[in-house]
């Protein structure tokens, strides 16, 4: 192990030690989302099922709470609910990833895991330089750093980054997300024979002066589903229209076909992939049971992040829970996966539960970790309904209008802030709250709001109001959360004796 890889790993496990018992005091960590065990985690990484186990690496700063030089941190498990917290995958320790180890992929290949990420640079002019860079692992826990594969060609600003890698008939391929010279997001694909000499195939999409879709695309994923291709991308620099685009960055797809001769994508209109206040760079990988899962981000990068309070405690961020994906009519559905019925406890189910034009509180409603599914009857002739959540955060859905909207209380002034969509016809309502997060999937996934909530700690009330009759079955579900460990590996080597020499 080099000096300086050697003292970074030093460094974060310390950080680790020396925070771990304020950064878990804190009311707001959560029960069932990945989170860092201190300073600041972004981007999931990497995600790959692998000899039996799912591996999730994520952007992690262990330094503070804010952005700069990441490391790669690592969780596995083998059901999605009992975690372990691995030693640290990669630190930024050689010259060509000197200001971090920023987003990529992992693959399976000769029976060992591969990682592709960048290297992100500062150089002594503070410019940026970026490096596409590969390390090699036996046992997907020790990484072997192989160094640059890709250096920035030609045509293409240094934000370009973020590799996902696949294998398609014999070739390997790779996407990266970029920005042209003239600052338009794109994608660039590449082809590889042996993930060693990568050639450059083209760009298969950009933004364009008359199709504008950012000056940035961050996070490229690309897979074949169903018979489509589907591209998942983090543009930035959209403006708000109406009810989309209304977060900082956003994060979305397109349904179509590569054509990867030719390299272009022929594809459909782009669609975000949801409507919630936080939520960024997903990435999906293919299990081995052959499910598309997908894990975002749930946060938005320069959205208000210095204002979360959970700062005050040594930590930021967290994942989205682990959702399935379908593809519906043209159009994604997102599942939370099967695994998390394990952590269903106890149960509270009304059937035909009405509510008319009135306000509820039903005290087996409250809970600060639970899941609430609503099944709603049919001609139900009423005009809103509403579920208040703490006093802090409220879906209202309009029945006239036909749309579904996630208010809450503002991070910072304790304003009023919403996030919608437009959903014909509302059948199902299910609801994963943790402590600080919420996730609704709707109409089994037809869309999903993922955000932060920050509410009173001591108020864990419910409220079911409706202005017209509206009938639902209802069940709610405490949940037990995920577990949490540290593998014998990451605590030997998180007592790590002091530098060699
Ligand atoms: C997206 C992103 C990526 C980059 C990483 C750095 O949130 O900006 O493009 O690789 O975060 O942490």
């Amino acid at each position: 192990m080099q000096n300086k890889d050697r003292s970074l790993r030093k460094k974060a496990y310390e950080e680790i030690k020396e925070y771990q018992e304020i950064v878990e005091s804190d009311p707001y960590r959560l029960d069932f989302h990945l989170m860092p065990p201190v300073g600041l985690m972004n981007d999931p990484n990497g995600l790959i099922h692998w000899k039996d186990k799912y591996h999730v690496f994520f952007q992690w700063m262990p330094f503070k709470t804010g952005h700069g030089a990441k490391f790669w941190g690592h969780y596995t498990s083998q059901d999605l609910i009992h975690w372990i917290f691995e030693p640290i995958a990669l630190t930024p320790s050689e010259w060509y990833e000197q200001n971090g180890c920023y987003s990529g992929s992992a693959v399976n290949h000769d029976g060992k895991m591969k990682l592709f990420y960048t290297g992100n640079v500062k150089n002594e002019r503070n410019e940026r330089e970026t490096y596409q860079c590969l390390a090699v692992s036996e046992d997907g826990i020790h990484f072997e750093k192989k160094g640059v594969v890709i250096h920035l060609p030609e045509g293409y600003s240094a934000h370009f980054r973020d590799p996902k890698v696949w294998k398609h008939h014999d070739k390997w391929y790779m996407i990266i997300g970029a920005q042209t010279k003239d600052h338009f997001g794109c994608a660039v694909l590449y082809m590889s024979d042996d993930l060693i000499d990568w050639e450059l195939k083209g760009e298969i999409s950009g933004s364009k002066e008359n199709d504008y879709l950012g000056y940035m695309w961050e996070c490229p994923d690309l897979f074949h589903m169903d018979g489509v291709d589907v591209f998942l991308f983090s543009p930035q620099g959209l403006e708000p229209q109406g009810i989309h685009y209304n977060n900082v960055h956003q994060s979305g797809y397109v349904i179509g076909e590569l054509d990867y001769d030719g390299a272009v994508l022929h594809h459909g209109p782009f669609c975000e992939l949801d409507r919630g206040f936080e939520f960024y760079a997903p990435q999906t990988t293919l299990d081995e049971e052959g499910r598309r899962i997908l894990i975002g981000w749930m946060g938005v990068p320069d959205q208000d992040e210095e204002k979360q309070p959970t700062r005050a405690y040594k930590w930021i961020h967290n994942m989205t829970i682990p959702r399935e994906l379908r593809i519906k009519n043209g159009k994604f559905h997102q599942s939370p996966v099967e695994e998390l019925k394990k952590m269903r406890g106890t149960l509270f189910e009304k059937k035909d539960f009405n509510i008319n034009n009135e306000s509820l509180h039903l005290s087996e409603l409250d809970g600060d970790v639970m899941e609430i599914v609503l099944k709603f009857g049919h001609a139900d002739p009423y005009n809103r309904f509403e579920i208040d959540l703490f006093d802090y955060a409220k879906l209202i859905y309009q029945n006239e209008s036909k749309v579904l909207t996630l208010e809450r209380k503002n991070f910072d002034n304790k304003s009023t802030e919403s996030r919608s969509c437009q959903i014909p016809k509302l059948a199902t309502l299910q609801l994963f709250i943790d402590q600080s997060s919420i996730e609704v999937f709707v109409n089994d996934g037809e869309e999903v709001f993922s955000s932060r909530i920050f509410p009173d700690k001591k108020n864990s009330s419910i409220h079911l109001s409706s202005s017209g009759s509206v009938t639902f079955d209802l069940w709610k579900w405490e949940l037990t959360g995920y577990t949490y460990q540290t593998s014998e590996e990451a605590k030997r080597e998180a007592n790590m004796n002091p530098l060699n020499g």
